[in-house]
């Protein structure tokens, strides 16, 4: 059967989304172009090629060198419209995306730019494509501590516009305590937490994520599935899972979509939901994760049903909003 109309259709958040893993091979010429940066590719064909990757590392190296195309407030807000217009057309509403600020602020970007491009592109987002969202700031894991706090403190002008602080690049190694003060420092700002852990990192870095930073969240948790303790945890708390099906795929978390823990997630009574984390680089947006997920676990219209549900749930959006979306 065609699921594809019936995904569509049904209204969807996007939870799991990082901003600058939205840049297409076609944008990062057009923006290398009018930028005068110069490429170590040729053709689309060439960058594409490029995207052959055996781990999470690999294609960190990558997305941070394309990033490297986003120079002034402008490029900010036309990476997050053309997401947006991706998106709003697989009946998408509602986007929470992450922004990677020391990406940026690293290679003499300074804050307000990428911030004040954003924002930009968010409002105009909402007022042209009825799409909602809210930003979320990640610190980058393989820094130390003292960067994402030195992070925090360049945010200080927006934090009453951003919702909340995450974390993420490269896992293993970088467990979660290792940001224990920086989270702290974030919560007692009034502000969301989420951590991606469990992606490669084994099981401890979400109970970490858990017991240590006190997430809202868990960015994909994947391997949480192999602690039953924690699984058990994870259900009694309607702890929400941002799971991202293709992502996994691309960087070989999973051998296969049949083999995706996704069913089993819900199954076990696990808050899951449906994201595409990086959709330039993992071949596909939303909608694309949602159809091709549910094609490979022979997802039931139910299942859809309540991922569609999840991701309202699992936002942040005030419970009255929910309501209305669901
Ligand atoms: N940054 C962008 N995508 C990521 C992912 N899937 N895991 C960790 N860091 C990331
Ligand atoms: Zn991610």
């Amino acid at each position: 059967t065609d699921l594809a109309p019936f995904i569509r259709g049904l209204p969807k958040a996007e939870l799991h989304l990082h901003i600058e893993g939205s840049l297409e091979p076609e944008q990062m010429f057009e923006f290398a172009r009018r930028n005068r940066v110069a490429l170590p590719f040729n053709t689309v064909e060439e960058v594409r090629a490029a995207y052959a990757f055996s781990n999470l590392q690999d294609f960190l190296d990558i997305y941070y060198q394309g990033a490297g195309v986003l120079l002034v407030e402008d490029d900010f807000r036309d990476l997050a419209l053309a997401y947006f217009r991706r998106v709003a057309a697989d009946g998408c509403r509602h986007v929470e995306l992450f922004f990677d600020p020391q990406t940026h602020t690293d290679r003499g970007i300074p804050f307000s730019v990428v911030a004040e491009g954003l924002l930009a592109g968010i409002s105009e987002a909402e007022r042209t494509l009825g799409v909602t969202s809210s930003l979320i700031l990640c610190f980058l894991r393989h820094l130390d501590e003292d960067a994402a706090i030195a992070t925090l403190k360049a945010a200080e002008p927006y934090l009453d516009r951003i919702q909340g602080v995450g974390l993420d690049s490269s896992e293993v190694g970088h467990p979660p305590s290792k940001f224990a003060r920086v989270f702290k420092a974030a919560r007692e700002r009034g502000l969301k937490l989420v951590a991606h852990a469990g992606e490669e990192g084994p099981p401890e870095y979400v109970w970490e994520a858990l017991d240590v930073l006190h997430v809202d969240r868990i960015d994909h948790g994947n391997r949480a599935l192999e602690d039953a303790a924690l699984v058990k945890r994870l259900a009694a708390e309607g702890m929400t899972l941002t799971v991202c099906p293709l992502s996994n795929l691309k960087l070989c978390v999973v051998d296969d979509l049949k083999a995706h823990p996704l069913k089993r997630m819900l199954d076990l009574g696990l808050r899951a939901t449906i994201n595409s984390d990086d959709p330039a680089y993992f071949g596909g947006y939303l909608g694309q994760n949602w159809i091709e997920v549910a094609e490979a676990l022979s997802l039931t219209r139910a299942d859809l049903v309540m991922l569609a549900k999840n991701s309202f749930t699992g936002s942040f959006l005030p419970p009255a909003v929910v309501r209305r979306h669901l």
